[in-house]
């Protein structure tokens, strides 16, 4: 498995505060079975050339302690763009593996931006493709999922979260993040693993919910062959989103049917 979004890099943001956390974290991710994970470490406001120096300085004395105690875990350097930064994204960090074509979108937690469908839209024109991250625990989204489905069909791919599928959220956000699967909405799954005490660096168990329910094809796309595809900034080609109101029109057309029957002929 293939993490795309985890906080690993100590000190830069809400993730681990030091490098002992982020051994720890990753020592975990590797006896779950990850066997690569992007380094997305929060962009709040602006990509700084300083902050983009400190996430890359950081990556790299990552990498040869990771190499030197031969973990047996590939890593990739990326970073997590909060929607407000997100036109700041000439930077290498700011794309997935600096391939200049993932970019790990985070929207605000309450509301939808007005303009979030031209936005999505101006990053496709600049070759980009925006990942939304976890938009699955929006509040606005949680109410109105049939949101997403324009973002979708706008060009953006969706990231779950592994612990939202498994209930680590909450009954609401499991229950949306199932709905999403349902959909043919969820493009990644990954970890959005912060430190070792929350949200850890776990993918295993959402890998056995996919495959118990959707099938171990779905499992592979999503945290194998999807990620591997991103970091190399290879075409995704993702199935045909199925929208939410035709599956409630649906729904309601199979049981009112026979109430209308009984009213018209009554
Ligand atoms: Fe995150």
């Amino acid at each position: 498995m293939i993490d795309i979004h985890a906080h690993l890099l100590p000190g830069v943001d809400d993730g681990p505060e030091n490098w002992e956390e982020t051994l720890s974290m990753l020592q975990t991710g590797v006896m779950d079975g990850i066997s690569g994970v992007v380094c997305t470490s929060h962009v709040v406001d602006y990509l700084s050339k300083e902050l983009e120096n400190e996430f890359k300085e950081k990556f790299q004395q990552l990498k040869k302690t990771v190499k030197r105690e031969r973990m047996g875990i590939s890593l990739w350097l990326g970073s997590e763009m909060h929607y407000y930064a997100s036109y700041n994204h000439r930077s290498k960090v700011a794309t997935l593996n600096g391939n200049g074509k993932y970019i790990l979108l985070e929207l605000p937690f309450i509301e939808i931006p007005n303009d979030v469908g031209e936005t999505i839209f101006q990053i496709a024109l600049k070759g980009r493709i925006p990942i939304i991250a976890h938009p699955e625990r929006n509040l606005t989204i949680i109410r109105k999922p049939e949101l997403l489905y324009e973002l979708v069909q706008r060009g953006a791919l969706l990231q779950i979260n592994a612990g939202s599928l498994t209930g680590g959220f909450g009954r609401n956000i499991k229950r949306l993040a199932t709905q999403l699967f349902d959909h043919q909405m969820v493009h990644f799954v990954a970890s959005d693993c912060h430190s070792p005490r929350s949200r850890p660096m776990i993918l295993s168990k959402a890998y056995g919910a996919i495959s118990k329910r959707w099938g171990e094809d779905r499992a592979e796309q999503v945290l194998r062959i999807n990620p591997h595809k991103a970091i190399m900034g290879e075409k995704i080609y993702p199935p045909e989103p199925i929208p939410f109101d035709e599956r409630i029109r649906r729904r309601r057309g199979r049981f009112h049917f026979p109430f209308f029957r009984h009213s018209s002929t009554g």
